[in-house]
């Protein structure tokens, strides 16, 4: 068996967790493993492919990133390339892709990614290609898995920067609105809000008004609690339904979101006559060391992806149903994004220990 691995959209710590347990099981069972470096731009001509070897995995189960690089702006389907006159157009090189892999003797992949790179990956499924997929994403919302690795990485550099702000705002009486990752959904808000201690949550998934975060504020104002720590999804929208943007997008990459931090702030504090500051942790929640436990999940995910290449489920995704790690078909997987659910028990213990989430 000739198996390749590939890396593709935002990285999530434990990538290289899952690159060794996949490169280490292939293997252990005879096979040869190939890296395509930067999504399927190796296999695309516009990077490399690299033998992964039980040396080239040394030591990489504790580093954050991925030793295969990667990208968000690399969907075959829709492949951006620049034109004479600079502007950019969009090609579909999958045929392309698929004739590279078949030269290079590739007979299975390994898709290591988020919807978007899941969605290609059933793509190339469904033109015969042999692939299994490994969910990735900091923001937890991909279906079919309680949780992803690179959450609680995540999660754990926001508590963190909570735990840090809470400091500076009690000394200066300062309400600081903290925004987190998450797209869509707001479970690093969630996780992060309540673990932190936060008196304030707002995720995309229960509508809030500005009104009630200042109103939140000055309850405790009036309690003697001078100080208030915000959490801000980045994806939470406004009563007016807007999401916030920020910058330009470049070519072949989705719409990127954040920007409300500020905007609330500057809001609350006409409202409430308080200094409101505001903190984008942006990217340093994708960075860095992962956790133990996402480690062991990343781990756990390369193993049973080689199982899974052994056992021929194409088109699936290995997914954690704890006690167990199942396999689920990629197309079930991409009919919902996972989102916390307002009814449930986390959301309720958050309410019950004070949190306002804005409603
Ligand atoms: O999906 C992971 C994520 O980190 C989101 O939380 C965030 O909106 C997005 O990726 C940022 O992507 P990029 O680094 O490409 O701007």
């Amino acid at each position: 068996m000739r198996l390749a691995i590939s890396t593709g959209g935002g990285d999530a710590p434990g990538l290289n967790a899952v690159i060794r347990a996949a490169t280490l099981s292939a293997i252990s069972r005879g096979w040869t493993v190939l890296g395509i470096k930067r999504g399927y731009a190796g296999l695309l001509g516009e990077d490399e492919v690299i033998p992964l070897t039980a040396d080239s995995v040394r030591g990489i189960a504790h580093l954050g990133g991925t030793i295969l690089r990667t990208t968000n702006r690399g969907n075959p389907f829709s492949f951006p390339r620049q034109q004479p006159d600079g502007s950019w157009k969009d090609f579909d090189r999958s045929d392309e892709l698929i004739a590279n892999a078949r030269n290079l003797g590739i007979e299975a992949m390994i898709a290591i990614g988020g919807d978007g790179s899941l969605e290609i990956a059933q793509r190339l499924v469904d033109k015969g290609m042999r692939i299994v997929g490994v969910p990735k994403t900091i923001d937890n919302d991909v279906s079919g898995t309680v949780v992803t690795f690179g959450f609680d990485t995540a999660v754990q550099t926001a508590i963190e920067a909570i735990d840090k702000l809470h400091t500076t705002a009690e000394s200066h009486d300062r309400v600081m609105v903290l925004e987190v990752m998450g797209r869509d959904a707001g479970f690093i808000a969630l996780h992060a809000g309540l673990s932190g201690s936060a008196d304030v949550v707002l995720i995309p998934e229960i509508p809030w008004k500005v009104e009630n975060v200042s109103k939140a504020i000055m309850d405790r104002d009036k309690l003697g609690r001078k100080f208030a720590i915000v959490v801000v999804a980045e994806g939470a929208t406004d009563e007016s339904g807007a999401a916030s943007i920020i910058g330009e997008s470049m070519a072949g990459q989705n719409r990127r979101v954040g920007g409300i931090a500020q905007q609330l702030a500057s809001t609350l504090q006409s409202m409430t006559g308080k200094e409101c500051r505001s903190m984008v942790l942006g990217h340093l929640q994708r960075g860095g060391m992962p956790t133990g436990y996402d480690r062991f999940l990343a781990t756990r995910f390369g193993g049973a992806a080689a199982q899974a290449v052994a056992d021929g489920r194409w088109g699936h995704m290995v997914a954690l149903q704890p006690p167990d790690i199942v396999m689920v078909p990629i197309v079930e997987v991409l009919s919902q994004l996972k989102r916390v659910d307002p009814r449930h028990d986390v959301v309720q213990t958050a309410r019950a220990v004070g949190i306002s989430f804005g409603d």
